[in-house]
């Protein structure tokens, strides 16, 4: 299969936001408990968390980190989990019928983030309101905790917080005005119209408090609600938010999702295209992605699968999706962190990283933040073929998963960036399970890259299904070489992700 990748350096699809690459950390199963938080291991600082996890993490940064949940936060009360540890009451969680200790709260939850922050890169909390058996009161209080000061608004919550040690607010930007409430498996489930009213009212009393706060209101992936919630609630949010997970057991049927994906978020900005026309305001809202993944394998306790290399694949067309989206994507999580639906998987004394980690390793270390235009050309006969495969969305209140048949997804897939300090790189996936490809780059339209050497970072395995576990734990894990003249095309392996960046 022959393939050109056409780039044309002058024409700018958009700028990548550093939130794409954010994470999402819920009360299920192993992943705080276990996962983010083991006080007592040996692997555990001071503060309880898994040093190796944070260790992982932090080599892919994460700019955003969504909390409590999911299901979980629509039945969270904030309040049960400030203070001392000991006095903190275990609860019955609704959501995934199991005793929530409250040892993991707020401050842990924000300590956590203050671990993952750097100097280049703060880790932004983004914390997911309870609008199931919450109330607005209890959402005023939890924020006015985080962000007010205590001296300006001497309130019994900004005081409690700085009594409880933290002076200065937090400034926790981003809230979710609750989450999937359109089904009937959340705590809170409601209509369109009656989230939206509801939602009107959160995001403006939030605002009164804190009127620097982003407020991201329901999604859910469906025009008609998401028409309704932005028609009633648009003048008020910043984000409207879109849940996703695809995959099944077989090859394509999972790699080829990634296209689907693509096509759901392009259906969604062009939703909020119609509600905007309508709506008298300046800013656009935003789509965050705040739960993405493969979820087929886990859906009972403990919920943990572990990715295999096409699991991988489909995250790097993801990826590649969100790029070409970057004008109305600007924020995206990845459903989950570790452990539950986890890209790490934690043993007492080990840690597993699986071929998602690797492809969050090399967009974002690996690319650039400003997406060119650049087209994939098939050259022959058999780069003309493309992919046909039954694909499978999961919904997690239907038992049964959705099947989608999907047709003309090409085999190879590509996207062009330049990094801040001017060089090119591109991200290549080939989904093809047994054929080599070769593309070719034309760098006559980028000069200066084609005097570079090029660094080609490459995830392949020998089958799609390869996955890494704690015996084999580099059963997939990336290369890197280095080609010190460049001569117009790359071989790319068959079941493939490639990042070529020039000038490294
Ligand atoms: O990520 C697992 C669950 O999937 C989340 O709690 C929920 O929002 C979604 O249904």
């Amino acid at each position: 299969m022959q393939y050109s990748l056409r780039i044309d350096p002058d024409r700018r699809v958009g700028e990548v936001h550093p939130m794409f690459f954010g994470h999402f950390i819920e009360h299920l199963g192993r992943c705080i408990y276990g996962g983010v938080y083991e006080p007592g291991s040996p692997l555990a600082d001071e503060h309880g968390f898994r040093t190796d996890v944070l260790e992982a993490v932090r080599a892919i940064g994460v700019p955003i980190l969504r909390w409590p949940g999911g299901n979980f936060a629509s039945n969270y009360h904030w309040e049960d989990g400030i203070g001392p540890q000991e006095k903190r009451p275990a609860r019955f969680d609704l959501a995934w019928r199991s005793v929530e200790p409250d040892t993991f709260g707020t401050e842990e939850f924000l300590a956590y983030c203050a671990a993952l922050s750097t100097d280049d890169q703060p880790c932004e909390p983004y914390i997911c309101l309870n609008t199931g058996t919450g109330t607005l009161d209890e959402a005023v209080r939890w924020l006015e905790y985080c962000n007010l000061d205590a001296d300006q608004y001497p309130t019994y919550h900004a005081k409690w917080r700085r009594e409880l040690g933290r002076t200065e607010p937090y400034r926790v930007k981003y809230w979710g005005i609750g989450n999937e409430v359109y089904g009937a498996w959340q705590v809170g489930h409601t209509t369109a119209a009656a989230y939206a009213d509801k939602c009107v009212q959160y995001a403006r009393f939030l605002k009164s408090v804190d009127p620097g706060v982003k407020v991201i209101a329901v999604g859910a992936d469906d025009p008609e609600w998401d028409l309704e919630v932005l028609r009633r609630a648009g003048p008020v949010v910043d984000y409207i938010s879109i849940h996703q997970y695809w995959g099944n057991d077989t090859h394509y049927g999972t790699v080829a999702a990634a296209a689907a994906v693509e096509r759901r978020l392009k259906l969604l900005g062009s939703v909020l295209d119609v509600a905007e026309a309508g709506l008298a305001k300046d800013a656009p809202i935003e789509i965050s992605f705040d739960e993405w993944n493969v979820w087929y394998r886990g859906r009972s306790r403990p919920w943990e699968e572990f990715y295999a290399l096409k699991d991988g694949i489909f995250a790097a067309g993801v990826f590649n999706a969100m790029y070409r989206q970057c004008r109305r994507v600007t924020m995206a999580n990845l459903a989950q962190m570790v452990n539950a639906l986890g890209m790490l998987h934690t043993t007492p004394t080990a840690l597993v990283k699986s071929p998602l980690y690797h492809v969050f390793e090399f967009y974002a270390n690996h690319t650039g933040r400003t997406v060119l235009d650049a087209a994939v050309v098939a050259d022959d006969a058999a780069a003309r073929e493309t992919l046909s495969a039954d694909i499978a969305v999961h919904v997690y209140g239907r038992p049964e998963p959705r099947p989608k048949p999907i047709k003309d997804v090409p085999y190879v897939d590509a996207v062009a960036t330049l990094r801040a300090d001017g060089h090119l790189s591109v991200a290549v996936v080939n989904l093809h399970e047994t054929d080599r490809a070769t593309l070719r780059i034309d760098l006559a339209s980028v000069p200066a890259a084609a005097r570079q050497s090029v660094q080609v970072h490459e995830l392949t395995g020998p089958d799609g299904m390869q996955q890494n576990t704690v015996e084999h734990p580099d059963a997939v894990s990336p290369t890197t070489r280095r080609i010190d003249q460049w001569t117009g095309s790359i071989d790319l392996s068959p079941r493939s992700v490639t990042v070529l960046e020039w000038g490294t």
